[in-house]
């Protein structure tokens, strides 16, 4: 085998892992958001109850029944998939200070601020 042939040869596998990690990249950006920005997007408007560290113990919640969701316990997320992270946060939990932030916050920053929930420790360990 000449140099060049041999080159190629090792060339082709990495071009495309490197094309299949770009384009996972950016299927992964446009479905799921993004937590870095979303942590932005949780600090200003719902740190104030959920607490800075997502544990439920914000200053504002510290009076409210019930009492804001902690996003770090698996048993404080028992049974909230996706679906329902969606649901709660678009339209809010009825009868509980949790208000519906759909008119407030555009869906980008919404998709952005679940990610960030996710990323708390609590997310999908309890079905
Ligand atoms: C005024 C206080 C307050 C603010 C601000 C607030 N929440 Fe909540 N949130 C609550 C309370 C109280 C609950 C508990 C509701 C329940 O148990 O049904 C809750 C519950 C939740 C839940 C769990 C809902 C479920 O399905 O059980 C999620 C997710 C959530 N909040 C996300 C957010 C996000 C994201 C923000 C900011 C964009 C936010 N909250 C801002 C008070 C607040």
């Amino acid at each position: 085998m000449t140099r060049g042939v041999r080159m190629s040869v090792y060339a082709i596998p990495v071009v495309l892992v490197m094309a299949f990690s770009f384009a996972f990249f950016i299927v992964q950006t446009w479905a799921a958001g993004d937590a870095a920005k979303g942590e932005k997007v949780y600090k200003a408007n719902c740190a104030v109850c959920h607490g800075d560290k997502g544990d439920g113990k914000g200053p504002g919640g510290a009076a409210l029944t019930p009492k804001p969701t902690d996003f770090t316990s698996p048993a404080g997320m028992k049974g909230i998939d996706d679906t329902r992270l969606h649901k709660s946060i678009i339209e809010g939990r009825p009868g509980t200070a949790m208000i519906g932030f759909a008119k407030t916050m555009s869906a980008g920053d919404i998709e952005d601020v679940i990610a960030y929930i996710t990323t708390l420790g609590g997310f999908g360990k309890v079905k």
